[in-house]
């Protein structure tokens, strides 16, 4: 039996130590700031983003700097066209692979260091490095056994056939709570490289129940109050397709028959508003929307699980995507800036802003929170989990998109270190925000 386990975890190791394939995909890439006070200059940065299908990881807007990778070969056309706008621009990193390598050596180093030998437990969960995707599904299992009121449940499959695992938290209920409690829905990892997700998320999660357990009155108090379903990691082939190929991969890796690119991006294909402003057609642009609706297995795993809870009679309170990176927290409208915001507006901004607040006092990270209505604050994407979290069948009111650290100085390669701090700070705003809404929504 020893045997057998210790064979087992010289195979896990072995083949961490396999990852990552090595691609030169970003070799001679940029990635280039620009600063944009105008809104005729965000306008013709979003036509150029559509036409050169430029990769912007941020979204255009005038309250963040937009930086965009831009290949190799239109480095030095893009900064004359830059030029020749007077659009001001800085060369963030010079040469992307060197920073992706960097980036994946450091993270197996710390699991070859950190890798968890023998019959795991949850004691020897390391939440301060990234995890590959069967680990954080081997956290939720050991979360699962540790605690009586957590149940492991499958969430769904991806398209390479990965099951996706989700927990269910359902403590018992305070005296105040309705019966049954409403459900808070938060979900992880639903792009690819933004690592910080599932690592935060896992952090929070963990601290929790850790916290619920040692009789702490804020985890006392919204675990008695609501049951959290968790999903730490949704587009799982992506996730480790930016582990072992394309570190900077953001959609799904479903084929697009008759098309040589992969993938939809899945924060495209919801079906609220899906179709219309800021996601593309194009099965080749990174925010592609997909064919139809929902014709991706994770999304349609989101979606059967709002319909299911929905026929069980259940109240969805809370649905909180989380991303990276800007340091954002965005409430509807996402598909549109023109829109009237919902009536619900008022609150959603309120409990966002305690949020936001909470989140700014733990470690006073540079930049700070900033919340809003997406739409409005950035620009209009369509077939978005925050629009759908509200306006489709779960009918969240408190539904957001949280974009997590940092500002850019690391953007998605977001050095490790950094896990703690963010999931310290998401923790707080967690606290905050199930609390507000107990305190002003709750019946
Ligand atoms: N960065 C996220 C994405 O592109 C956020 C989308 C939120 N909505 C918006 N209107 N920007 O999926
Ligand atoms: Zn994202």
């Amino acid at each position: 039996m020893k045997f057998v386990v210790l064979l087992a975890a010289v195979a896990a190791l072995s083949s961490a130590a396999s990852f990552p394939g090595k691609t030169e995909h970003y070799r001679g890439n940029q990635l280039i700031r620009i600063t944009v006070e105008y809104e005729e200059d965000l306008k013709w940065l979003r036509n150029i983003e559509e036409k050169m299908n430029l990769d912007f990881w941020t979204d255009p807007s005038t309250i963040r700097p937009v930086d965009v990778m831009v290949p190799r070969d239109f480095t030095s056309e893009f900064k004359r066209m830059l030029n020749k706008r007077e659009l001001y621009y800085k060369v963030l990193r010079q040469d992307l692979q060197d920073d992706v390598d960097n980036d994946l050596a450091e993270a197996m180093r710390a699991l070859q260091k950190k890798a968890r030998i023998g019959i795991q437990t949850l004691d020897d969960f390391d939440y301060s490095i990234y995890h590959p995707f069967d680990e954080i599904q081997q956290w939720a299992t050991d979360v699962a056994n540790e605690y009586s009121f957590v149940t492991k449940f499958k969430f769904g499959e991806t398209y390479e056939g990965r099951e996706i695992g989700a927990l269910e938290i359902a403590a018992p209920a305070n005296a105040m709570a309705s019966d049954p409690k409403p459900v808070v829905y938060f979900e992880g990892g639903i792009h690819a490289r933004e690592w910080i997700s599932p690592a935060t998320v896992m952090f929070f999660t963990g601290k929790l129940l850790e916290m619920y357990n040692n009789g702490d009155a804020d985890a006392r108090r919204v675990l008695g109050m609501f049951d959290l379903h968790i999903v730490p990691s949704l587009n799982g082939d992506g996730y480790v397709f930016t582990w072992t190929d394309e570190r900077l991969w953001r959609k799904s890796r479903q084929p697009n028959p008759d098309f040589g690119c992969v993938g939809t991006d899945l924060n495209r294909n919801f079906d609220a508003f899906w179709g219309q402003n800021g996601a593309s057609p194009w099965p080749c642009s990174i925010v592609y929307r997909g064919f139809t609706p929902l014709n991706n297995p994770e999304t349609t795993a989101v979606d059967a699980h709002f319909q299911a809870l929905k026929a069980a009679g259940r109240v969805t309170k809370v649905f909180i995507d989380w991303h990276s990176y800007s340091q954002l927290i965005l409430a509807p409208w996402s598909y549109s800036s023109a829109a009237e915001l919902p009536a619900e507006s008022e609150n959603q901004l309120a409990a966002a802003a305690a949020m936001a607040a909470a989140m700014n006092s733990t470690n006073s990270v540079a930049g700070g929170y900033i919340h809003g209505p997406s739409a409005r604050l950035l620009y209009e994407a369509s077939g978005a989990s925050n629009d759908y979290g509200f306006a489709s069948t779960p009918a969240a009111t408190y539904t957001y998109v949280v974009e997590l650290r940092d500002t850019g100085e690391y953007g998605f390669v977001l050095p490790a270190d950094q896990i703690l701090p963010s999931g310290e700070e998401s923790y707080d705003g967690v606290i905050a925000l199930l609390d507000y809404v107990i305190n002003n929504d709750y019946d």
